[in-house]
């Protein structure tokens, strides 16, 4: 047998599966199924790209009316399940809370089938973002508010606020690019998942573990606080400086396909601007303005989405560890999408590893060693 092909560290640059969902591109082009993501941004809504991100099409309107009661209905989180959240443990992560919660909901929907699972987990991620901090801490749960779009009634729930037409909107949109982005770490875990035959349930669990991660959506909730420790947009180069002098990462920079600028946080940080000129303080752009110069003077790095859409949540009044919640409520839908892709078209995923460990050894008996 020939030796196998050895893929590069972190599978930079390979190509593991022909998908026709998404696809970014090194110079900042972003496409849902051919649109591109500024055109979206401009003309549709939350629920018209998750379905057509989930179906390949823009919906008609009595489609995407279907789709909309559908997630309606599915909402509301069983019992059981509220239970189970209320009984971990106060302070828990929420996004440990959300995952808790997802695998509970795999076993109590056990019977129905993938298509209706899959369904169901992407209207329920957004409740479960809502409550996943509240219940562990004794509150009791918020339910979306019906007939006011996935989005506004997602960030009602969130914040308790009455939000205005401009935070709706921004909020929607940060949404629409969270909603997919071809073979991150996530969606490549749901597929592995999904590539065994599991069910949705499961492939939704192990998504929010393998985004759960700082370099990947725990980075929304890091870059909020760094900009926090930093207040001041002149704290920003002595900063950089000693993140790099130490070897560190800068959190909210970088990404594995942009590297001239993340078409997102591109249009996130005119968002962000509109958002604080409303409330006429533009401090925390300033702030993100000077990390940015700095961190493109150093190496050329850019920001990426997590870097803007976390000043944004902030601004919107969203508690900071429910950012990377909100970010999987939102990616559920591009994880489904990536679930049936790799059903339809199915090989067990099950790579090959090159072993540099020992052979030959002997047993030794445990008294002996
Ligand atoms: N701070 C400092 N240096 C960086 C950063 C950063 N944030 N990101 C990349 N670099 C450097 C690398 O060290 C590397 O330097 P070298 O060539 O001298 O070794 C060079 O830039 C190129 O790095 P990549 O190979 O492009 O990085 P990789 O693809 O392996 O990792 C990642 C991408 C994980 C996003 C990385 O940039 C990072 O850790 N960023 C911070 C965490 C973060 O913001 N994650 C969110 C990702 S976006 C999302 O999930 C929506």
């Amino acid at each position: 047998m020939s030796a196998p092909f050895r893929a590069p560290k972190g599978l930079a640059g390979v190509s593991v599966a022909d998908s026709a969902i998404a696809k970014s591109e090194p110079d900042g082009t972003l496409v849902y199924r051919g649109y591109a993501i500024e055109e979206l941004a401009e003309h549709a809504g939350f629920e018209e790209t998750a379905y057509l991100v989930l179906n390949g099409r823009l919906p008609r309107r009595e489609e995407l009316r279907a789709f909309e009661e559908g997630l309606a209905a599915q909402m509301p989180l069983p019992e059981k399940v509220l239970e189970i959240m209320s009984g971990l443990p106060k302070g828990s992560h929420p996004l440990d809370v959300m995952m808790t919660a997802t695998s509970a909901l795999g076993s109590l929907e056990e019977s129905r089938t993938h298509a209706e699972q899959m369904e169901s987990v992407e209207a329920k991620m957004g409740p479960l973002a809502a409550n996943c901090q509240r219940l562990p801490s004794g509150q009791a749960p918020v339910r979306p508010k019906r007939g006011v779009g996935f989005a506004a009634g997602l960030l009602q729930t969130l914040t308790g606020q009455e939000h205005t037409e401009l935070e709706a909107w921004v909020f929607e949109r940060v949404l629409m690019f969270y909603v997919e982005h071809d073979l991150n770490a996530s969606s490549f875990t749901v597929r592995v998942v999904a590539s065994t035959l599991a069910d949705p349930f499961a492939a939704a669990t192990a998504g929010i573990a393998s985004l759960s991660g700082p370099l990947h959506g725990g980075a929304n909730e890091a870059a909020m606080r760094m900009l926090l420790e930093l207040k001041d947009p002149g704290a920003a180069a002595p900063f950089v400086a000693k993140e790099f002098a130490a070897g560190r990462k800068v959190t909210g920079f970088g990404h594995r396909v942009y590297k001239k600028f993340d078409p997102r946080a591109r249009l996130c940080k005119g968002y962000l601007g509109e958002l604080l000129r409303a409330k006429g303080d533009d401090g925390l752009l300033r702030l993100c303005d000077a990390l940015e110069t700095e961190m493109w003077k150093r190496k050329e790095i850019p920001p990426n989405l997590d870097f803007y859409a976390a000043p944004i949540f902030y601004t919107l009044g969203i508690p900071i560890p429910l950012y990377t919640p909100v970010f999987a409520a939102s990616r559920v839908f591009g994880w489904m999408a990536h679930y049936a892709e790799q059903v339809a078209d199915n090989r067990i995923i099950r790579p090959d590893a090159t072993y540099t460990g020992p052979t030959g050894l002997k047993y030794v008996k445990i008294g002996e060693r």
